[in-house]
């Protein structure tokens, strides 16, 4: 990974730029800033300069859309390790792609696929996790919402150390994934915002399924209980709400 690497003091979204053009697989795209930083479903990702990493990884790894869940599970939870070292506090992650600190959100993964003929020919990852903001970097809409590593931890950390560590293990999960498309569901399983409390699944806007967060089945979807019936929630245009 990041044997081509592209660095940008600003851009609009390291995702628009990753599409942009054709790079070759291994791409790693930072930005210390985005003007327009994209979350899932059009929203926005506020990017506050220098504070945070806002990258993008571009893959091609030809593999079985049937993986697809599995595998977009994977970056989440390779970050999730990483950043389990340097905090203390309770780092939990948000099924199916965002991390949460002490309940707040601290990281987001906005993932686009290409799909050809079954097949998974190209993955963009874009991570955005924040590290140094401060209460008054975050605007008043998602100032209760959001934290920062900073915050809770009430010091500065160093954005390289973390961007390198979280490298190195996303490339290491990466291929062993490729390898035999293992990955470690019930210790993702145990590290769950909400595991065991009562949730509901929205799609645009409103509810389609609640329940009970049971865990995970081994393809990576999503177990909730409701009055003794289990529901199986795949991956898609959701949201899950506590
Ligand atoms: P869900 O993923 O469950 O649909 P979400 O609130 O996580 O809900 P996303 O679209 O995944 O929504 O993420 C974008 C949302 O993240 C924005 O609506 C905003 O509330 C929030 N957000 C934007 N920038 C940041 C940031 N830097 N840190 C934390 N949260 C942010
Ligand atoms: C979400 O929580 O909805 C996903 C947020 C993803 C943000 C990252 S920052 C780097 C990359 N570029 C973008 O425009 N978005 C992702």
């Amino acid at each position: 990974l990041g044997k081509n690497y592209i660095y940008f003091e600003e851009v609009n979204s390291t995702n628009l730029y990753a599409k942009s053009k054709d790079f070759p697989d291994g791409t790693v795209i930072f930005a210390e800033y985005q003007t327009q930083g994209k979350g899932r479903k059009g929203r926005s990702w506020i990017s506050s300069k220098y504070k945070g990493l806002y990258f993008s990884i571009v893959l091609k790894p030809d593999i079985e859309v049937v993986n697809l869940s599995k595998f977009s599970l994977l970056f989440p939870y390779s970050v999730f390790k990483t950043l389990k070292s340097f905090t203390t506090t309770d780092l939990k992650i948000k099924w199916p792609n965002d991390l949460y600190l002490n309940s707040k959100k601290l990281a987001g993964f906005l993932m686009e696929s290409s799909i050809e003929n079954n097949i998974i020919t190209k993955l963009i990852v874009g991570i955005g996790i924040n590290v140094n903001q401060d209460i008054q970097d975050f605007p008043d809409d998602i100032n209760q919402v959001a934290t920062s590593l900073k915050l809770e931890e009430g010091k500065e950390f160093s954005r390289k150390e973390i961007f390198l560590k979280i490298l190195s293990n996303i490339e290491k999960d990466y291929l062993n994934f490729l390898k035999d498309k293992y990955l470690d569901i019930k210790n993702i399983e145990k590290n769950l915002l909400w595991l065991g409390e009562n949730v509901s699944i929205y799609e645009d806007g409103e509810v389609i399924a609640s329940g009970i967060l049971k865990g995970l089945n081994g393809d990576g979807s999503l177990i909730l209980s409701h009055n003794g019936t289990e529901e199986i929630i795949y991956v898609g245009d959701l949201s899950l709400r506590g």
